[in-house]
């Protein structure tokens, strides 16, 4: 039961998660199919939270990845857990800079011969300050993190699934930007617009079987809760952990939202299952955008409904 102010009590959330159904939660005990056997993957952000979850699930279907990111021991690290360079290599890559993302597609083609999934994902929260007092170069540098990084993996991706005959390209964009409000303007606003380049994407790559997808994550437990404040990278862990601990009820289903979550939509879209969807934007966010859960209604309009159920007294 939660109290009255909406929130629940420790024990109540403790009660809540030990009621998780089965049903809700992946299952990794069936064996898993190699969908993705020799395919290549170039993962920005794939050091760290949704990035790095989907290279673990891409090379665990057969595939090989480029990790490229601005962390290089994060990187290495990974690289060197999905099995070395057989299977995974680092490349440093800022993705505020057009000749790094160039440079991490160049080195799938030239190490594997191909490039099956772009995953344009990484990113940070932007500059958090509201619009009167918005630092153009702030705002400036928000989109290009999140918005021109995207348009230049989608740019330097095509070349190469042109000459091999199509590929997959999947974004990441947010629940931020379908519904305004839920962080500050800058991120947004570049949220949305990704939404809205992968579907100018899609239709202008659909003639050379591109598919062009995004994802649309809520909160997710993972260090970018901690990036904005500027913690150190050792404290990765305990940033997702704490952010974890606190998600259980923040949206209409009973459990927080996991990097395995985004990253089983990202291998849905990435791979033939999904040959004829382009242009999607696909929402994991254990139902926060499809509207207003019942205790927050309640919440909202019970002083309207104390208000009047005062005149019936009355009258
Ligand atoms: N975690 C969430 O709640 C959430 C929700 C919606 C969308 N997203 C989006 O998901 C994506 C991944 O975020 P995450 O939650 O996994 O965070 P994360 O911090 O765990 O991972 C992001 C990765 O991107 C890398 N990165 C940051 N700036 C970069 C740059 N200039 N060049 C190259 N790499 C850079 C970081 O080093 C990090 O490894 C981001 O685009 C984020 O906006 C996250």
């Amino acid at each position: 039961m939660a109290c009255r102010d909406g929130h629940q009590s420790d024990g109540q959330r403790a009660l809540r998660r030990r009621a998780i159904p089965a049903m809700l939660l992946p299952d990794r005990t069936k064996g898993i199919p190699m969908r993705m056997q020799d395919k290549v993957a170039v993962i920005t952000g794939g050091a760290s939270g949704i990035g790095r979850r989907t290279a673990e699930r891409y090379v665990e279907e057969g595939g090989r990845v480029i990790v490229a990111d601005i962390q290089d021991a994060a990187g290495e690290q990974a690289c060197a857990a999905l099995g070395g360079p057989e299977r995974a290599r680092f490349i440093r890559c800022d993705v505020l800079r057009e000749a790094d993302i160039a440079a991490a597609v160049a080195l799938a083609v030239g190490t594997w011969g191909r490039l099956d999934l772009m995953f344009n994902n990484a990113g940070r929260g932007g500059v958090p300050d509201p619009i009167e007092t918005m630092p153009a170069e702030g705002w400036d540098w928000t989109m290009s993190l999140l918005v021109r990084s995207v348009m230049l993996g989608i740019k330097h991706a095509t070349g190469p699934m042109r000459a091999q005959g199509g590929g997959a390209i999947v974004n990441t964009a947010s629940i931020a930007g379908l519904i305004p409000g839920s962080t500050a303007a800058a991120y947004s606003v570049a949220k949305a617009s990704v939404i809205h380049l992968t579907k100018c994407a899609a239709l202008e790559l659909a003639p050379l079987r591109i598919r062009v997808n995004c994802v649309c994550p809520g909160p997710i437990a993972t260090p970018i809760f901690g990036r904005g404040l500027n913690l150190p990278s050792q404290l990765d862990a305990s940033v997702a952990a704490r952010a974890a601990a606190v998600l259980d009820d923040f949206q209409p289903l009973p459990r927080g939202g996991r990097p395995d979550d985004i990253a089983e939509g990202v291998m849905y879209l990435a791979d033939e299952r999904a040959g004829f969807v382009t242009g999607h934007a696909l929402t994991i966010d254990g139902g926060f955008a499809a509207g207003m859960r019942k205790s927050d209604h309640d919440r909202v309009w019970a002083p309207l409904r104390t208000a009047v159920a005062g005149l019936a007294e009355s009258a």
